[in-house]
């Protein structure tokens, strides 16, 4: 029998909406499977519980959380409260204190959905950004002197590791040897300009390539990445690039493939010493939040890719399999993909196709 017990965190926005759905598919997968059981914990953090305690979690809420077998986030964010209040408050410390530093977030593009490019059809964009998670221009390393003064002084500082570094780039190397597709791994950058770290990096995924020589490798700068994931994201395989630049072009890849209602994240401990996050790419979407006709799409995927990582590979092929039926058959998809089904409907439609697939 495996027995998980999952920390749900919905937090705010449209973060609610989709984690139920999430939920609704998990509590399938068990009623099917006697030898499958999930325990939750939820947390209710974020910007409500900010408004009334000052803090978006508790000061300790992290001890509680590692001792679950994995997380179910949703998303962070509120108009009326600054956004580096909200994520520095919940999401980016729970990402370093449990050392989740390989983010993963496939791109995708499934039949039955439209790319915003011309002439791409199902499949042609199939690809995995490896994103550094825990340091890089996210590290909170810097200071503001003589505020509000003419001669205020504001340092941002990056962060790169030789650990982080080495870890990311080698966690894309092992993925793209096992996904066994296009065998190449594409490392992002900023070299021209940024002569450190940058440079640095560059050094690092030169040196992890020479342990995998069957796969091919290509050092390209950050702007002229996101040119080539608009002209042909159809190149790319395996991508790894830092904290800032691969969340920039996870938005742009998502938005490739379809839609930000897609795209689905994976945030790993690589040592297994804590819990790893999974969650959508995108963020509260204020501009649909409580409307209930949010795409629970990227956060079921997510929860294809957290059975995964908990060792239920068959679990996760079925969510990953009803997801691409709902999208092709199209019985009930969200407005982002020209339909008007509700979060509700898409949810229910994954749990009936994960009863056939
Ligand atoms: P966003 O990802 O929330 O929304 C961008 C666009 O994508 C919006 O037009 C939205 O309607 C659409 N969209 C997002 N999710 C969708 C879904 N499930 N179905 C259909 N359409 C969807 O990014 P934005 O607007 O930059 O950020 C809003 C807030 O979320 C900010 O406070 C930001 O800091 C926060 N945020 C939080 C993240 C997290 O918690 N992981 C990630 C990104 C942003
Ligand atoms: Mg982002």
């Amino acid at each position: 029998m495996a027995d998980y017990n999952l920390a749900i965190i919905p937090g705010d926005g449209v973060g609610p909406e989709v984690v139920a759905e999430g939920r609704k598919v998990l509590d399938a997968l068990a009623a099917q499977d006697a030898e499958l059981n999930f325990r939750y914990t939820e947390f209710s953090w974020g910007s409500a519980y900010y408004r009334e305690t000052g803090r978006m979690m508790p000061e300790d809420g992290l001890a509680e959380v590692s001792a679950c077998d994995a997380i179910l986030f949703g998303a962070v964010g509120d108009p009326e409260i600054p956004d580096h209040i909200t994520l520095q408050g919940l999401l980016l410390p729970m990402r370093r204190a449990f050392d989740q530093g390989v983010c993963i977030r496939p791109a995708y593009l499934y039949p039955g959905v439209t790319s915003p490019l011309a002439g791409k059809e199902a499949g042609d964009i199939d690809l995995v950004i490896f994103r550094e998670n825990t340091e890089g221009e996210y590290a909170p390393v810097g200071g503001r002197l003589y505020p509000g003064t003419p001669h205020e002084i504001v340092m941002q500082t990056n962060v790169f590791t030789r650990r982080g570094t080495e870890r990311i780039i080698r966690a894309a190397f092992e993925h793209c040897v096992k996904r066994n597709k296009k065998n190449l791994v594409t490392s992002v950058t900023k070299s021209n300009a940024q002569a450190f770290g940058m440079v640095f990096w560059d050094e690092v995924f030169e040196a992890v390539s020479a342990d995998y020589p069957q796969i091919r490798t290509e050092s390209l700068l950050v702007d002229r990445v996101a040119m080539d994931l608009v002209r042909w994201p159809e190149a790319f395989d395996v991508m790894v690039a830092s904290n800032l630049f691969a969340d920039i072009i996870s938005d742009i890849a998502a938005v490739a493939t379809g839609s930000m209602g897609l795209a689905a994240s994976a945030n790993i401990n690589p040592e297994g010493i804590f819990p790893s996050m999974f969650e959508s790419v995108h963020g509260a979407a204020f501009d649909i939040a409580g409307q209930g006709i949010a795409n629970p799409l990227a956060t079921i995927s997510a929860v294809g890719m957290m059975l995964d990582h908990l060792g239920q590979p068959e679990s996760a092929r079925r969510v990953e399999a009803a997801v691409m039926r709902s999208l092709e058959e199209r019985r009930f998809v969200t407005g982002d993909l020209g339909g008007s089904a509700t979060t509700a409907q898409v949810g229910d439609e994954v749990v009936r196709l994960v009863g056939e697939v």
